[in-house]
């Protein structure tokens, strides 16, 4: 009885294989599924059975017959998207899951709000290229070839030889992909003449293995203010405005010593947010910060004497994570559709 089913099933599989429209498929319904069809005939056996037997051998049979049924089910989605296609006279795959409208990633959003806010300060958006070389990306930021601070900043190097229009090279050593959006201070500088007050969000890579914290694509937020006199208490005061727009007016900042090579003194920036739950038990790390170390001001021409300034820079996925609750950096990427459309 097993090898009958298995063998009705397998040449429903075939029959079905053969079939490309309507016609076809209704032939074929009645091959298996008419008062005479083969299902059916299937079932005539039970009554010969035994009544031991009959429960064991009608769950058989029932499975099999439900194995077919999903067969001409699959069919007939089958041949319903190939008449979509040839109604619409272009290539689509209608099977796909798409939602009746667009939504904006939730990286995206974030970015967009941070703008917002920094830009309620007078800051305004500077953008750099993700191409770039070690200059720009370490030496100009008082990190030079030696410096154990490279290690972390490991990046992905284009082959060698290869000349971008725009991007000049400082030495042979060719491209490599930012680690950092620093960079973009760099380039800011060497553009354009004090005062300066950007905000550069972009994406940024990294040599790191992915898992629920670490991705070698990630996307990062520089700021740069220089002006005259500018001290920690500006630096101190941007950045508790910004959190507290972000996560609203009870979340707390503390600035923690720490070491950049472009920043001296350099800080980390902890916040703490009481009123959000899980995030209020401890103080988490979310940025880096500092007043512009003089080295940077040298590197882009800029006399340290008249200019001070500082920087800062954060993760927009870490900030995200918080934000939303997300526990694992992979789903920003995934394009699943099931997570996005929690943020549409
Ligand atoms: N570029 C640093 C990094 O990727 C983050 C950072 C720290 C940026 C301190 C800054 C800063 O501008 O002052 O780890």
């Amino acid at each position: 009885m097993e090898d009958n089913c298995t063998s009705l099933v397998a040449e429903a599989r075939e029959m079905l294989g053969q079939v490309s429209d309507r016609a076809g498929l209704e032939n074929a319904k009645a091959v298996f599924f008419s008062a005479n069809g083969k299902v059916r005939s299937l079932f005539k056996l039970l009554s010969a059975a035994s009544s031991e037997e009959k429960p064991v051998l009608g769950q058989k049979i029932n499975q099999c017959k439900i194995a077919i049924e999903s067969l001409f089910a699959e069919k007939l989605r089958d041949i319903e998207s190939r008449e979509i296609c040839q109604n619409l006279g272009e290539k689509v795959d209608p099977s796909i899951d798409v939602p009746t409208s667009g939504g904006v990633h939730p990286l995206s959003q974030i970015q967009e709000t941070m703008v917002e806010i920094f830009h309620k300060l007078g800051f305004t958006v500077a953008l750099g290229t993700e191409i770039e070389t070690g200059w720009f990306c370490y030496d100009a930021l008082n990190m030079p070839d030696s410096h154990p601070a490279r290690d972390s900043h490991d990046s992905f190097f284009l082959s060698p030889g290869l000349q971008i229009e725009n991007i000049s090279q400082h030495s042979s050593e060719g491209y490599i992909l930012r680690s950092h959006t620093s960079t973009v201070q760099v380039r800011t500088m060497l553009a354009e003449q004090p005062p300066l007050r950007i905000l550069s969000p972009g994406r940024t890579f990294r040599r790191d293995t992915p898992d629920a914290t670490h991705s070698p694509i990630f996307h990062q937020c520089e700021g740069l203010v220089v002006d005259k006199n500018i001290s920690v208490a500006d630096l101190k005061a941007v950045l508790d405005f910004f959190f507290k727009e972000l996560f609203g007016n009870r979340c707390e900042t503390r600035f923690r010593p720490s070491f950049f090579p472009f920043t001296e003194p350099s800080f980390e920036v902890d916040f703490r947010a009481p009123h959000l739950g899980k995030l209020g038990n401890s103080w988490i790390e979310v940025a880096g910060c500092g007043t512009v170390d003089p080295n940077v001001f040298i590197s882009v021409g800029y006399d340290p004497e008249q200019w001070s300034g500082y920087a800062f820079g954060f993760g927009i996925e870490r900030i995200a994570m918080l934000m939303y609750g997300i526990d694992d950096i992979r789903l920003f990427y995934q394009n699943d559709t099931r997570f996005l459309r929690q943020f549409a």
